[in-house]
């Protein structure tokens, strides 16, 4: 069986970022342009993977961290492609075949890249190549006019004007035979016009070693594009989201505009999910079926089972919720939640690190945090938990069917004992007894001859 190695160019400064962030860790539906590529090279079960690293090295390190089979090779000077995968030679082994990829093109499909290892041979150069209308910038691919074979490629600023108007350009992707690469780069030289070492002149010294050279394209043209700038990043942003929105509509998810979405991760839907627009998906997202999420939402790690309702403007946080929940509108719920079935969350409400047992309500401007919340609970509205005296948090116990009044205020650690009543307005500092209403308010008084201050009409 054919061996793979892959090197990813990755060395690049990518001065038309016009930032001092490097280029390849730019985010792209939330995670780095680099980690797409090293996750498409993952899909193929490379023997190992060669990521060539120059300009702000240690951070692209640090940022994508260490993998097994993963070999960092710095390319201290930026001297050309040809350049740079000279420097993964050490670790390439002769019998094994190369992919070469590029950093910075982030979208190229592993159902491309099988198609073009399928076609690829210990003896033999393989190139995905793309026709395009504009291709301005890019390698031609120069072909025999009468076998139709490849040639050669010839980079754009050295192109006569005849080769220029050769549509078929290098995409950059391709298999090398290793066995073949140290004759080749020993070979190679710069004197051309951008004084660099070429890749793409291997194709030519290739052909005089009577090597054949194969040609395989991409599904799609946008795979083979790549960031240069954030109007190309901006771009290829929308054209990822547009092939999740797709997949997701073929699922039979209701998009209210698929071009109003956007996917920072995973988001897996059950059957009759309906999405608004401007909702974010970040991380793993886990929607039920007959799950509604209206415009304008923000769910990070979430999990929501059957029949939820997700009103605008909430932002939800690792969070686990129950069936035929009912949150927001701008509800927020913080990391480390568990709301089980028929809870209701309202407007202006925050809950943070808490369970909410079943059929309980919390539904306006209230702080609910490291609580323990029983069934049927009805909290009323600006109930606030004081969970942090300046230096710990500490929890609060509201047991089944409590209901707590408005405007109180629940100082933790405190346990509210089941079928409590607490009055409006108190502040609870003592467990409170079962069944028991308890309130904390100075009694109300009326004061008979009392006269309103006014101002001398003189
Ligand atoms: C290259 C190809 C061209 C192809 C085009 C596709 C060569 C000589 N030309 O041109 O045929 O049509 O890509 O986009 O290969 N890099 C390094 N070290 C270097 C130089 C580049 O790691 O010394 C990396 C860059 O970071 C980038 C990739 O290699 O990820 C391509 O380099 P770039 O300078 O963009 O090549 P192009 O001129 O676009
Ligand atoms: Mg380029």
């Amino acid at each position: 069986m054919l061996q793979i190695d892959i090197v990813i160019l990755a060395a690049g400064m990518g001065k038309r970022m016009r930032s001092t962030f490097p280029k390849v860790l730019h985010p792209l539906a939330g995670k780095p342009i680099l980690s797409h590529v090293l996750d498409t090279a993952r899909a193929l079960s490379p023997k190992k993977i060669c990521v060539i690293y120059g300009y702000g090295g240690e951070l692209v390190r640090q940022a994508i961290g260490n993998n097994s089979n993963l070999v960092w090779v710095e390319q201290a000077q930026q001297l050309g492609t040809g350049h740079a995968v000279k420097q993964a030679l050490p670790y390439l082994e002769e019998s094994d075949v190369t992919l070469v990829l590029f950093g910075d093109v982030p979208l190229v499909k592993s159902s491309t890249l099988t198609n073009l290892i399928d076609k690829a041979s210990k003896d033999s150069l393989t190139l995905l190549t793309v026709e395009l209308a504009n291709p301005t910038g890019y390698g031609r691919i120069v072909r025999d006019p009468e076998t139709n074979y490849v040639r050669a490629i010839v980079e754009e600023k050295d192109a006569s004007p005849l080769q220029k108007t050769i549509r078929e350009v290098n995409t950059g992707i391709m298999v090398l035979p290793n066995s073949y690469l140290k004759s080749w780069f020993d070979r190679l030289s710069n004197s051309n016009a951008q004084g660099e070492y070429y890749l793409t002149d291997i194709i030519a010294m290739a052909v005089n070693d009577g090597i054949s050279i194969e040609t395989a394209n991409p599904a799609f043209d946008w795979e083979v594009l790549g960031v240069n700038d954030k109007i190309q990043l901006a771009f290829l942003e929308r054209t990822y989201q547009q092939s999740v929105a797709q997949k997701l509509m073929e699922q039979g998810v209701m998009l209210a505009d698929p071009a109003r979405l956007d996917i920072r991760g995973e988001l897996i839907c059950g059957d009759n999910v309906e999405i608004d627009v401007n909702c974010v998906f970040e991380g793993n997202v886990r929607l039920g079926n007959s799950v509604k999420v209206s415009a304008n939402c923000v769910l990070r790690n979430v999990v929501v089972a059957d029949g939820t309702k997700i009103d605008p403007f909430s932002m939800l946080e690792d969070t686990k919720i129950g069936e035929n929940c009912r949150i927001g509108p701008y509800a927020r719920v913080r990391p480390g939640t568990q709301l089980d079935d028929t809870v209701h969350i309202g407007n202006f409400v925050e809950i943070k690190n808490s369970h909410i047992a079943s059929g309980s309500k919390v539904n306006h401007l209230s702080y609910i945090g490291d609580t323990e919340m029983g069934k049927q609970v009805n909290i009323g509205a600006g109930t606030i938990t004081c969970n942090y005296d300046g230096a710990f948090k500490h929890r609060t116990i509201i047991e089944d069917n409590v209901f707590i009044g408005s405007d109180s205020q629940l100082i933790a650690p405190v346990t509210v004992t089941k079928g409590s009543t607490i009055g409006a307005g108190s502040t609870i500092t003592r467990d409170t007894p079962e069944g028991q209403l308890t309130l904390s308010r100075t009694k109300q008084v009326s004061i008979a001859n009392w006269k309103r201050p006014e101002k001398n009409k003189n």
